[in-house]
């Protein structure tokens, strides 16, 4: 590439400033599709002979599978894949493959292998989530009548089946498979054919290499083609939101295993032991996807960042955009992988979650409500209540044991079912208004899900 231009030969240093082969080499499949499509229309608007063309597909499908097999050999000298492979290829099969890149830029080479390899990864994570969420319905499923305290402010507030907490995380996910579908559908355009930025004079027909490459659209505008990264951009959101997630999953995980709430126990399998302490069964699979988020929020700052003031249209610094998009569908995907497993395998201890979820107290707004049935308004009996709640926690009896000389005393509206007003699952039973946590709905969002899921 400098032969032309340059007498010197180039730093030392410089050189590997600016090489991006050691992370890039896993775009050489796309690139290698990428460029065999490119080939074939240089072909069609005879640029290339039918043999020319036959020697680059086939001098490229080798270098491929060599790559594949790890029998191939980079060179940093060679900057990034592309030149990797094109120069291997001219190399093997002489001027044919000097003329791969006629009406060819690596700006638009670059731009063409992400998004082709982006859509495939975007098509693995899409499935991972799918996974996920198919091991908390599994869970939900085998714990369908477990309850658990509903938490606000993490203090005990009314009583949920634990399946209705673990298929918000469902629902939750849902909108993380949405939002990498709709990343996919906005990065769906192919940009090549924008050459270095302003096109080329020899006219290629892009909508063919479109569909050959699986692109629904060609890109409307060369400069754009080259420029933007907020394809990329839209990815390391989307996975940001899918970290956070799966972070918060993560500290309901790490709280659960605690001896304090002690609704779950994680498998032999998926706990770690403390190098000091001998009794320790210790969550640090939970732990480091909840920390692993920080690094899906960094890459995209990260990238952010890079784009942020960059003049139209090709920079350099584009190049930086790999390392983070990288790193962030490689961790989403594993985290996804963990968790999976990790919840699959979780056991939940059934005892301690309906003790929890049987304290009286849980049902004080149930008793409100009782009272509004009988036309109270809601501020008053939100107030007797809290009276009744007050002398239970000062005095430690709990709500539903207070002496019916107070109850008489405060609210004697409800003297006559008092003992009835306790029962958590007569509470969950009417609320079922749809997304509220009644058996009924429950089961049927669950059998939803299955459906959805199988
Ligand atoms: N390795 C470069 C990148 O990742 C490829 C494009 C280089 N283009 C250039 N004109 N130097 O962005």
């Amino acid at each position: 590439m400098r032969h032309g231009r340059f007498q010197e030969s180039m730093s030392n240093l410089l050189r590997d400033y600016g090489e991006s082969i050691s992370f890039d080499w896993r775009l050489y499949r796309h690139d290698i599709l990428g460029s065999i499509a490119h080939a074939r229309a240089l072909r069609s608007a005879g640029y290339l002979t039918e043999d020319e063309f036959a020697s680059i597909e086939s001098g490229l499908k080798k270098i491929g599978e060599e790559i594949s097999a790890g029998e191939f050999s980079f060179s940093v000298d060679l900057e990034d894949i592309h030149m990797n492979i094109e120069r291997e290829l001219t190399t093997r099969i002489g001027d044919a493959g000097a003329k791969l890149h006629t009406a060819r830029s690596r700006n638009d080479q670059v731009s063409t292998d992400l998004r082709l390899y982006l859509k495939d990864e975007i098509a693995t994570l899409q499935k991972g989530v799918r996974v996920l969420q198919g091991a908390l319905v599994g869970l939900a499923s085998a714990n369908e009548l477990v309850l658990i305290p509903g938490y606000t402010h993490l203090q005990r507030a009314q009583p949920v089946p634990l399946a209705h907490h673990l298929l918000a995380y469902v629902e939750m996910l849902d909108r993380d498979h949405g939002r990498l579908h709709d990343t996919a559908f906005r990065m769906d355009e192919l940009p090549l054919g924008s050459g270095a930025l302003a096109a080329s004079t020899l006219l290629l027909d892009r909508e063919e290499i479109a569909k050959e490459l699986g692109f629904s659209r060609v890109t409307q505008n060369s400069l754009d083609g080259v420029s933007d990264r907020d394809f990329a951009l839209e990815l390391l959101s989307a996975l940001a939101i899918l970290g956070m997630h799966l972070s918060r999953l993560s500290e309901d995980i790490v709280l659960w295993t605690t001896i304090e709430f002690g609704f779950a126990k994680l498998s032999d399998r998926h706990s770690t032991g403390s190098s000091l302490m001998p009794q320790k069964k210790n969550p640090d699979i939970a732990e480091l996807t909840r920390g692993k988020t920080g690094r899906l929020y960094g890459n995209l700052f990260s990238l952010l960042t890079v784009l942020k003031g960059l003049p139209m249209s090709y920079n350099r610094d584009l190049q930086e955009d790999k390392e983070a998009i990288f790193d962030s569908v490689d961790t989403a995907k594993m985290a996804l992988a963990v968790t999976a497993e990790m919840m699959t395998a979780l056991i939940i201890n059934q005892d301690n979650a309906t003790s929890a979820a049987s304290d009286p107290s849980l049902l004080a707004t149930d008793l409100a409500d009782e009272l509004v049935r009988k036309k109270m308004p809601f501020r008053k009996a939100h107030d007797l209540v809290g009276q009744l709640a007050a002398e239970s926690a000062k005095t430690g009896i709990p709500l539903d044991m207070l002496p019916m000389e107070l109850i008489i005393k405060i609210c004697p509206e409800l003297m006559e079912e008092w003992g009835g007003l306790f029962d958590p699952i007569r509470s969950l039973k009417a609320r079922s208004a749809t997304g509220g946590p009644s058996p009924a709905n429950v089961s049927m969002r669950l059998a939803y899900w299955k459906s959805i899921l199988t």
